[in-house]
């Protein structure tokens, strides 16, 4: 059989990327950040989609000259369609249609929460991948979810967040001691110097699996104001105690919800993905588990975790093969369940 080359394109957020497999492999994955957010202390919607309009043309030629494949070899045209905010879709779901046209290939949209479960079936020899069923927990600076995996396209959102992202949370809290966006990999440097135990915050109760993080934000935010007012040096002082107390209440929270979804459904292979996979207490707390609880869990490369086209590829190969294809006539959708 002749190899099958996917394009895939993810523009959601802020991250322009583009990637090419070949089948479950990939060949190249290309990421343009936006830095312009950086200034605003968070994405800026028109700022994105206007850096996705520059970006989009010279990321997919360098994608395409990476992989060393032309244009023409392409067996399909893979892209996020939603879950995002969409001035940003509507580049890359543009572009995608225009180029399936054009190449008269045919289109795979894709969502792009369950991109990031899927990426744990991208093709990487040094990792073992989950086999059906298992639980997936997703923690971005967008997203956190619960999800129960039954197989490639069966998938249950047993929990969600409510309000706040957790990675969201850790930005707010970082920002509220003064650090600069995105600050969740501040608090993780410093809190592996502190003590987790200095300071109580609260836990929010919420019912089932689902989560909270607006609460704990402005219980930070008193705390600081509180202490700050005894001591202007508070924050200085204590930075390390505040990081490592505010990781470990946000990481209870985590593995708390994770520990519940385990007991409920018997499942006891755990894949975690989304940028706060990178956090070393959850990578940690999750190999105690494996110990403890007997988990298995899995968590992809970290190019793989953060916003990337490899994850829509791989969900674009996955598609490909079921002929699960997609007419001219689609359109982003900025909220798209699972
Ligand atoms: O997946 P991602 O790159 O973008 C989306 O939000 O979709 O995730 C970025 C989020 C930010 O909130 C960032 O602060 C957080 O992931 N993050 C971390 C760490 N590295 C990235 N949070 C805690 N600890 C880290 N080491
Ligand atoms: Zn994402």
């Amino acid at each position: 059989a002749t190899k099958k080359y996917i394009l895939a394109i993810e523009s959601s957020c802020d991250d322009t990327s583009a990637a090419v497999l070949c089948h479950t492999n990939v060949l190249s994955n290309v990421v343009a950040t936006q830095e312009i957010h950086k200034q605003y202390g968070g994405v800026v919607p028109e700022l994105a989609s206007r850096a996705h309009q520059q970006n989009i043309v010279p990321v997919v030629h360098q994608a395409l000259a990476k992989a060393n494949i032309d244009k023409k070899e392409l067996s399909a045209i893979a892209f996020t369609r939603g879950p995002g905010l969409m001035g940003s879709l509507l580049v890359g779901t543009s572009f995608a249609k225009s180029l399936a046209l054009g190449l008269n290939v045919p289109l795979i949209e894709v969502n792009h929460m369950e991109a990031h479960i899927l990426a744990h079936f991208i093709e990487d020899e040094n990792k073992p991948q989950p086999t059906f069923p298992f639980l997936a927990m997703t923690i971005s600076g967008g997203h956190t979810q619960i999800v129960k995996v039954t197989d490639h396209f069966t998938m249950e959102v047993l929990g969600e967040t409510l309000d706040d992202a957790v990675g969201e949370a850790f930005d707010k809290s970082a920002k509220l001691m003064g650090l600069p966006y995105p600050g969740g990999p501040l608090v993780d440097k410093y809190a592996k110097l502190g003590n987790p135990n200095a300071f109580d915050f609260p836990k929010p109760k919420v019912d089932g699996l689902n989560f909270s993080f607006s609460g704990l934000k402005t219980s930070i935010l008193y705390f600081l104001q509180r202490e700050t007012q005894k001591n202007p040096k508070f924050v200085e002082e204590n930075i390390n105690d505040i990081c490592a107390s505010v990781q470990h209440t946000i990481l209870d929270i985590l593995m708390e919800k994770l520990q519940m979804a385990v007991d409920q459904t018997g499942i006891k292979q755990v894949a975690i993905g989304g940028g706060v996979a990178a956090n070393s207490g959850i990578r940690a707390r999750l190999k105690e588990a494996e110990e403890t609880l007997g988990w298995q869990t899995f968590i992809p490369k970290f190019e793989y975790c953060t916003d990337n086209a490899a994850m829509i590829g791989i969900v674009g190969y996955l598609k490909f093969e079921k002929g699960k294809f997609t007419d001219q006539s689609v359109a982003a959708k900025a909220r798209y369940a699972i």
